[in-house]
């Protein structure tokens, strides 16, 4: 099976015997990391995350990946401010799970290739009482788009005119295979409205858990007490792994690691999709990330992903990070980050016989 359904790092971008050797450093180094503690996670690399930050150590939260923050987060801003949850439409769809399990009314914000429409923002802002915005701004999964410089000053200046808060989520904003980097919403905002989530599932590895949040002071101890009362105490040992990967120096060289292994990845797809579909469907071009959107497919998404399946490929189909799966029939995401560059090239062949 190809799979471009997996947002998952290729297998060779994860160093086993790095991060066995960092475990042990840090077992080693500090034995605290063996016993309960603070729940907002590891001292040190809270520290370093809020050096990085420019803020205080206290406002960074480091969880169970970001995922897991994402789940305090919305259960605290639900019970402090009812009121609809407005997402990007395609979003990320576990959150949009979660979403649906916490009742949230959840509201789709148009996107287009720029990233999210602040005109359709703006006007789903005034339509109602707002608990929060949820954007993923750069090489957003699943459409790998990234919203343009001038329009994250528009949602900005939206989330401060209508006193929203935003949940900024960021993983693959480091994982930039070429172009500059835009600033983040929370550089933009100054952190007030805005809190900062970032992972190291797609820089480190996945299987670590370690995420982060920064969030302004009052919000940081919620959600660190969130995590006292659901896990009593984070996992400092793979936290404390981390953080030695980072002393050591490792962190970048491995960064660099694997933005090479999966810029060729997403050159292969570009480059398959280029020669075996051009004129016929349409696919965003990302400068970084996990993934692409295929729009404009001639057939339902569904119906491509039964024929993909029993020819030995698969994906994911667009109507699955839409609120309610309610558009999106005629798209796709594709996972570039997993399978090898042949195997992209062998996947998307296959997508595109189906195709004609
Ligand atoms: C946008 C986004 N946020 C959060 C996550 C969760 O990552 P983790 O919980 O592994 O840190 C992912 C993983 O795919 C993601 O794509």
């Amino acid at each position: 099976m190809i799979s471009f359904a997996r947002g998952a790092p290729a297998p060779e971008c994860l160093d086993a015997a790095l991060l066995a050797d960092c475990a042990r450093s840090a077992i080693e180094g500090d034995p605290s990391v063996l016993a309960y503690g603070p729940g907002g996670g590891y001292g040190p690399l809270r520290e370093w995350l809020g050096g990085r930050h420019g803020v205080d150590p206290a406002r960074v939260i480091v969880t169970n990946g970001g995922l897991q923050g994402f789940v305090f987060y919305a259960e605290e801003l639900l019970a402090e401010r009812p009121g609809r949850v407005l997402v990007e439409a395609p979003t990320y769809d576990r959150p949009l799970k979660i979403l649906a399990r916490l009742d949230a009314d959840v509201r789709p914000i148009a996107m287009d290739g720029e990233g999210l429409d602040p005109d359709a923002l703006e006007r789903e802002l005034a339509a109602g009482e707002t608990s929060f915005l949820y954007t993923i701004p750069t090489f957003q999964n699943p459409s790998g788009r990234t919203l343009s410089t001038e329009r994250r000053r528009r949602v900005v200046e939206l989330a401060a005119a209508h006193s929203v808060p935003v949940l900024e989520d960021d993983p693959y904003g480091l994982v930039r295979y070429e172009g500059e980097a835009p600033p983040s919403l929370h550089e933009l905002e100054g952190g007030e409205l805005v809190t900062y989530a970032s992972s190291f599932s797609k820089t480190v590895a996945p299987g670590v858990r370690v995420g982060w949040f920064v969030a302004p002071a009052g919000l940081a101890a919620r959600l660190e007490a969130r995590a006292v009362s659901n896990y009593i105490s984070p996992p400092f040992l793979t936290q404390a792994t981390v953080h030695e990967l980072i002393d050591r120096g490792a962190f970048e060289p491995k960064l660099e690691r694997i933005k090479g292994l999966l810029r060729a990845r997403r050159d292969a797809m570009l480059a398959a999709l280029g020669a075996s579909l051009e004129g016929e469907v349409s696919w965003s071009k990302p400068e970084g990330g996990y993934f692409l959107w295929l729009d404009e497919l001639p057939v339902d998404a569904d119906e491509l992903l039964t024929r993909a399946e029993a020819a030995g490929g698969t994906f994911v189909k667009g109507a699955d990070f839409f609120p309610g799966g309610e558009d999106g029939a005629r798209s796709a995401r594709l996972a570039f980050s997993y399978a090898s560059p042949s195997e992209i090239g062998e996947g998307v062949s296959v997508l595109a016989s189906l195709l004609r």
